[in-house]
């Protein structure tokens, strides 16, 4: 089984955690001692280890994940003495592979970027470049694509930003489903699982453009196409492109 040492307990490093922790294919998890309250909540849930120091993360641990904040992540990795043909897997959004590797050049670096659904077991993990290893690693916790340069890295860590914007969207049908009058936990059932069904059919029939399929359902007259009529008036749809490009823009310029 694979030591894999966790450099960051932070609240990406949590969802992992528990998403390897349901797997029957976990590494074994050895937790880094900063944020020592949450690390040690971990180590007792889960039955983990914490190190004394990153030293002795990095000296036990056959791979690392990098989960510390971007400011803090080539001072961390300077900091350590690493062994010749380790891995060192980043989950550090906008930071390139060059500078980690350059930080730490002994050792074979990756750069992975999951989301926290990795909890479940549906994190879409990005992986680059590809690697056995890191793919073995992130493969419990969720469908994991490799990609073949940083350019569609940082083009796909768009869906990655997505997934977060997608709860404040699913917030604005629960509220006004319990304006309406249904129970909280109702609305919270329903938004969530008609986000979840929108998402597996887009998934799995994937060569369906999506437009056709809004079509299909939002056909004239019906109360779909008055809302989504609402929603283009306002360029509300447009908004979420925009948006969705600003995020693009700000990756590539970090
Ligand atoms: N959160 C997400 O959903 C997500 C998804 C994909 C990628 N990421 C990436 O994952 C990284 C972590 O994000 P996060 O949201 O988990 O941040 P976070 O909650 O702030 O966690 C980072 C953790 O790293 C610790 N840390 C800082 N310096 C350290 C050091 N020298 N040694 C050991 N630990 C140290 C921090 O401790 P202190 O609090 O004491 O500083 C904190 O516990 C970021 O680079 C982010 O881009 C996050």
């Amino acid at each position: 089984m694979t030591t894999l040492g966790i450099l960051g307990i932070g609240h990406l490093s949590e969802h992992l955690v528990a998403g390897w922790m349901r797997s029957a294919d976990a590494p074994e998890l050895l937790l880094s001692p900063r944020n020592a309250e949450k690390a040690q909540a971990l180590a007792e849930r889960y039955g983990l280890r914490v190190v004394a120091n990153n030293q002795a993360l990095v000296d036990q641990s056959e791979a690392v994940l990098l989960s510390v904040r971007p400011w803090h992540a080539l001072e961390v990795v300077n900091s350590l003495s690493w062994a010749p043909g380790q891995t060192l897997i980043s989950a550090v959004a906008g930071l390139p592979l060059a500078d980690v590797q350059a930080a730490a050049p002994q050792t074979k670096v990756t750069r992975v970027m999951p989301i926290i659904a990795a909890a479940v077991g549906e994190s879409p993990t990005t992986l680059y470049p590809e690697d056995t290893l890191t793919r073995a690693l992130f493969a419990p916790l969720g469908p994991v694509a490799a990609v073949p340069d940083e350019a569609r890295f940082d083009a796909a860590n768009i869906a990655h930003c997505y997934y977060g914007c997608l709860y404040a969207l699913m917030e604005q049908a629960e509220t006004v489903m319990a304006e309406a009058g249904l129970d909280p936990a109702s609305a919270r059932l329903l938004a969530s699982q008609a986000t979840r069904a929108a998402a597996t059919m887009a998934r799995d029939h994937h060569r369906e453009p999506l437009d056709e399929t809004t079509a299909a359902i939002a056909t004239e007259g019906s109360f779909t196409k008055l809302g989504l009529d609402h929603l283009q008036q306002r360029e509300a749809l447009s908004a979420w492109a925009e948006a969705c490009r600003v995020i693009h823009r700000a990756i590539r310029e970090a």
